[in-house]
């Protein structure tokens, strides 16, 4: 419809305003405290717009109805939804709320955290599909970070909300997060716009990861689909399982930088981790991290690439060139 767009953000607006409201009233009070239990003062929760959800079934839905807003509006934006008796009730209820934008600015969905750990649904809730939100495009953050992104040519990718929050206030303001979703060519689409210059892509995109695990699969993934920023793909590697929020609130800003500073090419981490697995004392270690590195490096189309890799990786097991030439052959 002719206009939808528009109306959907001005009431994704209207309730950025009456959540931040409510996040002062006495019955903001849990929300502040857990702002403030992560160290995020009044400031950075009014630079990220954050808020609270009151306790009811329908103050926000009243409040834009009072505003204008149809049933239908508010449906469609995915900020009320029918009950089971048929009324129109609040989706998001006792949360802390966090406004997501679009890289414009525009209000386009909320992410939502439980603060009572008794009540029922899951941790984090999200807006769901709308007209507005898609989530395989959304970048919570990127309407803060968009001009330093460009400016330093890298984007830092989190995995929450807090951490985005955390990255900024240590002073990495090119820390954005995918929002219940994995990083995709979406993603990339959208960050195109900042981090290409022309058609060559010139820019790093470091992924933050709690655990080698999940940095593992992150590798494989982007070996995938997106190969051809495999060489600009880096990983930072949190210790003892903290995320960006944690290793601020317990170590300070300093260490959220130390972080991003410290960053690794993906495929060094990738193969590195991948050949630690195996005994390299041993000629049956060296035979078994050679074919457990043959997969990935046959992934790599470019074969200048697939050369230097090759070597380096060869130089890292402790073998020749040929046999591990063998078995990426045989891999591929
Ligand atoms: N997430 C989500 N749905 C969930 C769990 C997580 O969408 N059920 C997304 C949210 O965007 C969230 C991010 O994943 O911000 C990080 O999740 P996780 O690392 O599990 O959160 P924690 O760091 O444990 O959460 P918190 O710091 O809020 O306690
Ligand atoms: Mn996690
Ligand atoms: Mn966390
Ligand atoms: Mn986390
Ligand atoms: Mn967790």
């Amino acid at each position: 419809k002719p206009g939808q767009r528009q109306r959907l953000v001005e009431a994704h607006t209207a309730a950025s305003e009456f959540y931040a409201e409510a996040l002062h009233s006495p019955e903001g009070q849990v929300a502040r405290a857990f702002l403030l239990e992560r160290a995020f003062d009044k400031d950075a929760a009014a630079t990220f717009g954050c808020g609270y959800a009151p306790d009811s079934w329908d103050a926000l839905t009243n409040h834009l109805h009072r505003k204008g807003f149809s049933a239908e509006e508010l449906t469609v934006a995915g900020l009320s939804k029918p009950s089971r008796s048929g009324s129109l009730i609040d989706r998001f209820r006792r949360r802390l709320m966090w406004p997501i934008r679009d890289t414009s600015g525009s209000v386009i969905g909320f992410g939502a955290r439980k603060l009572f750990e008794d009540d029922q649904g899951p941790k984090y809730l999200n807006t769901p599909e709308t007209p507005l939100y898609k989530k395989s495009q959304v970048l919570y953050g990127i309407d803060l970070a968009r001009r330093e992104i460009a400016k330093q040519g890298r984007v830092v990718i989190v995995e929450g909300y807090t951490d985005v929050m955390a990255c900024h206030l240590a002073g990495v303001p090119v820390a954005v997060a995918t929002c219940g979703t994995a990083f995709g060519s979406d993603h990339i689409s959208v960050l195109r716009r900042f981090l290409f210059d022309s058609d060559a892509f010139s820019g790093e995109i470091i992924f933050t990861f709690d655990g080698d695990e999940a940095g593992q699969r992150a590798a494989r993934k982007a070996f995938g689909d997106e190969q051809k920023f495999a060489s600009q793909t880096y990983v930072a590697i949190t210790p003892d399982n903290m995320d960006p929020c944690d290793l601020r609130q317990q170590r300070g800003d300093a260490a959220v930088r130390d972080l991003v500073a410290g960053r690794e090419p993906l495929i060094d981490f990738a193969m590195r981790s991948e050949i630690a697995k195996h005994d390299l004392d041993t000629v049956e270690g060296q035979v078994a991290a050679t074919r457990a590195v043959a997969p990935m490096l046959a992934a790599i189309k470019d074969r200048a690439l697939l050369q230097g890799y090759a070597r380096r990786v060869a130089a890292l097991i402790g073998v020749d060139l040929a046999p591990l030439r063998a078995a990426v052959k045989e891999a591929s």
